[in-house]
């Protein structure tokens, strides 16, 4: 109730009151001193409370009425500001005030809130403008990134897969050709034709685990981990050993890139390491993830490979490694097998 009364026409009202009831206090102060000490005849007591009863009768309507009529205004003027910041607030920026009068005070700050308005529509414009043209550029990036795997995948088949098959092909025919006349060249070839036949289905596998969903879906590093070794572990003649030692919980990015790039190693054993072997080891040390990747394949000159300009996979781990602040170590020589170290700070 007193809330409602304390409003901006209230207070006009009320400042007109107090200084008319000020007024009439000093002249009623004048008046009984003049009546007490000079004693004139034409003041007598009777005229002088006549004249407060009246001057009170006639003036608390009339300031009451002015208070009022000069308040409206300005309280519309106010309630005109509020309802642009509020609408401002929800996201209307072509909301303005139309106010004529602005010598005052509340004139120059709705000429200022309109101007405010106005950038904050403009920013709002450009940001829209800088949303879409990002999204344009996704969608670019995007189209551009799957034409590049197309071709990388394109290439893989043709280099390994399609030359194999070519291959097996030609060592078929040769073989029918010898059969008749040499029982056992032909059985040699025939095993070779085997051995070949494997290799390809191994380099096969190896394509297809590049192109894997990149994600856990939802598995922890570990499960996801353990079911894609034992995944491989039923088709490829390969001895895998995995050790997870208690790594805790670590952030959906990091399990994420440790799983990708465990992914990325397998794949390059399967197509190029010939390993019987492979041992995977992932644990925390302090406050480090150390993951191992080991395989008694083949080898391969780290400096010559690691310079070469269309190779991804393994610049693709130094890479997800670096993101993560950790470092990437691959030592690897000729008949030696190889060796993948990566220490992620947790
Ligand atoms: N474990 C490994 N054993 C033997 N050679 C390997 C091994 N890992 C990588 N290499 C050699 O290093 C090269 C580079 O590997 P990288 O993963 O960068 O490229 P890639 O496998 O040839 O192609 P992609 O871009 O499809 O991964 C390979 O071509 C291969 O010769
Ligand atoms: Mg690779």
């Amino acid at each position: 109730m007193f809330a409602k009364i304390n409003t901006l026409r209230f207070r006009f009202v009320k400042s007109q009151l107090q200084t008319i009831y000020f007024s009439l206090l000093i002249i009623a102060f004048l008046l009984f001193f003049s009546y007490s000490v000079f004693q004139p005849v034409w003041l007598t007591l009777e005229s002088i409370f006549l004249f407060l009863s009246l001057s009170i009768f006639v003036m608390t309507p009339v300031s009451v009425y002015v208070g009022f009529k000069y308040g409206t205004p300005f309280k519309e003027r106010l309630e005109a500001i509020s309802v642009l910041i509020s609408a401002l607030a929800k996201g209307r920026y072509s909301s303005r005030i139309l106010d004529s009068e602005t010598g005052d005070e509340i004139g120059q700050i709705t000429v200022e809130l309109n101007e405010l308005a106005n950038k904050m529509q403009e920013q709002v414009k450009s940001l829209q403008r800088m949303a879409d043209e990002k999204s344009e550029y996704a969608q670019h990036a995007h189209i551009a990134a799957t034409v590049e795997e197309r071709q990388r995948i394109a290439r893989d088949l043709h280099d390994a897969v399609s030359q194999q098959l070519f291959a097996l092909t030609m060592m078929s025919e040769a073989t029918v050709r010898i059969m008749d006349k040499d029982v056992g060249k032909a059985k040699g070839q025939i095993e070779e034709i085997t051995n070949m036949a494997l290799q390809a289905q191994t380099e096969m596998r190896a394509l297809l685990l590049h192109l894997r969903p990149v994600h856990l879906s939802g598995e922890s590093l570990k499960t996801g981990l353990y079911n894609l070794i034992e995944e491989l572990q039923q088709k490829c003649q390969i001895d895998f050993h995995v050790d997870v030692e208690n790594i805790g919980k670590l952030s959906d990015a990091k399990e994420e890139h440790l799983f990708r790039m465990i992914q990325e190693s397998l794949s390059n054993i399967l197509r190029h390491a010939n390993a019987t072997k492979v041992a995977i080891n992932l644990k925390k040390k302090e406050h480090d993830i150390y993951l191992h990747i080991t395989d008694n394949g083949d080898g391969f000159n780290v400096n010559e490979k690691l310079v070469n300009k269309t190779s991804y996979g393994l610049k693709t781990i130094k890479e997800r490694c670096e993101e993560l602040g950790g470092t990437f170590t691959v030592r690897s020589q000729k008949g030696e097998g190889t060796y993948i170290s990566i220490l992620i700070p947790q």
